[in-house]
């Protein structure tokens, strides 16, 4: 068993894409502004990740994250309760992927669904690659290094949750249970000392036979407290607590994120690669513009002519910022051609402009101070390499490398 409690683990990554939009703000952003309350959370630039589709592009990456990175800011996401960094900053990342490459076969990278869909989809860019191959194995090394325990995702990233928690699995089984785990189990108890070894094999009877959880905890306790017994050793002890071998790795679960029903400006999904976006820092006169400029329900070709909400991507919008009232307000005027389009649009513009006022305000400080921006990811860098070190020692340790 590991020391670290899983289950309060959060992380997350995000390629870096560069300024983000409406879309990215109702569905990703808003989600992990609540988790970073509830959960130890680790937000990451994949930078790396771009790099496999985007090899060709080296220069877009600076900008593009600390565009990114400003945007998570200035929507509330809060370096203080969640570490904000940029993956390639923590090399640990690619050494346990480097590791857990060993183990992994290759037809499980090959069966993942995205690999073919990808390279079917961005048939201008050659993606033979072995790194886009391994692709979803940096990202179970980017999960496994924090052991989170929760993967905050879109629907197309659970498969990649899925193939982690193989790789966990089979890790933990190669490497959790050594020959001999019993044994050395007991050896390691010896090591203890007298008296702190009958205390562990009392308590551990007491939560085997009896199951209590507070002997347990308690034996965990005295676990963590000895000061002069291996890695390995502390492991073993860990595990032989509840019975199985060492539990190295942790299996992490998706947390899918509520999808946004934030239509792009052309009613099918806001995504910067359909040119339907309003991005965050969007400015103010532009979101006017692009809003009243929106198609509506080409039935509506004069005033005159009644519409259907159900076919207009406003009122799309409509769910998103109107209360009960306003939308009463605009189905029975769009029906009956009671209110024109323009009209209809006002509450949704006004709406969006006043979610965008205070994410441009909190943005800007951010702009006229990069350092600023900067400093807060070299300490999120910091954090999260202090946290993917102490994962790396013990698979290092477990597979054979001992440090010399
Ligand atoms: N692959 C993800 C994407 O393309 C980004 C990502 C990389 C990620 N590593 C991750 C997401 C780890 C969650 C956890 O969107
Ligand atoms: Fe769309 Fe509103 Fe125009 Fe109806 S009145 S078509 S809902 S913009």
């Amino acid at each position: 068993m590991s020391t670290v409690n899983s289950q309060q683990r959060v992380l997350s990554g995000m390629r870096p894409t560069g300024q983000l939009h409406l879309g990215h703000l109702h569905g990703v952003l808003n989600n992990w502004v609540q988790l970073q309350h509830e959960y130890e959370c680790f937000f990451f630039v994949a930078d790396w990740h771009a790099l496999t589709t985007h090899y060709g592009e080296p220069t877009i990456f600076e900008q593009h994250t600390i565009d990114m990175v400003i945007d998570w800011l200035a929507v509330g996401v809060n370096p203080g309760s969640a570490a904000l960094f940029v993956q390639s900053k923590v090399p640990e990342h690619a050494e346990l992927h480097l590791l857990l490459s060993m183990t992994t076969p290759l037809g499980w990278l090959e069966r993942v669904p995205s690999y073919k869909d990808q390279q079917e989809k961005l048939q201008e860019k050659e993606l033979g690659t072995y790194g886009f191959l391994g692709y979803p194995l940096l990202q179970a090394a980017d999960i496994l290094i924090y052991r989170a325990g929760f993967v905050p995702v879109g629907e197309d990233q659970v498969a990649h949750v899925e193939l982690t928690r193989e790789v966990a699995r089979r890790f933990n089984h190669i490497y959790g249970r050594e020959p001999g785990f019993e044994e050395n189990a007991l050896a390691a108890i010896k090591k203890m000392g007298k008296k702190a070894a009958k205390l562990y094999s009392q308590l551990r009877t007491s939560f085997q036979e009896q199951g209590d959880q507070e002997a347990l905890e308690k034996a965990k306790a005295l676990v963590s407290e000895q000061q002069n017994i291996s890695l390995g050793d502390r492991e073993r002890l860990y595990g032989y607590l509840e019975g199985g071998g060492k539990m190295i790795l942790a299996e992490p679960q998706s947390l899918l994120t509520p999808s946004s029903k934030m239509p792009g400006l052309d009613g099918q999904k806001m995504s910067k690669s359909y040119n339907n976006t309003i991005s965050l820092r969007e400015p103010l006169e532009e979101v006017e513009k692009k809003i009243s400029t929106m198609p509506t329900d080409p039935a509506r070709v004069r005033l005159t002519d009644p519409g259907d909400p159900e076919k207009c991507p406003v009122w799309q919008l409509h769910q998103t910022y109107s209360d009960e009232k306003t939308k009463d307000w605009v189905v029975e005027g769009c029906k009956s051609a009671g209110i024109g389009c323009l009209e209809c649009k006002k509450p949704v513009i006004n709406a969006v402009v006043s979610e965008l006022e205070p994410i441009q305000k909190e943005a800007e400080q951010y702009v006229k101070d990069p350092d600023m921006v900067r400093s807060i990811i070299a300490e999120g860098n910091e954090t999260a390499r202090d946290r993917a070190k102490e994962t790396l020692a013990e698979v290092r340790t477990a597979m054979g490398l001992t440090s010399w």
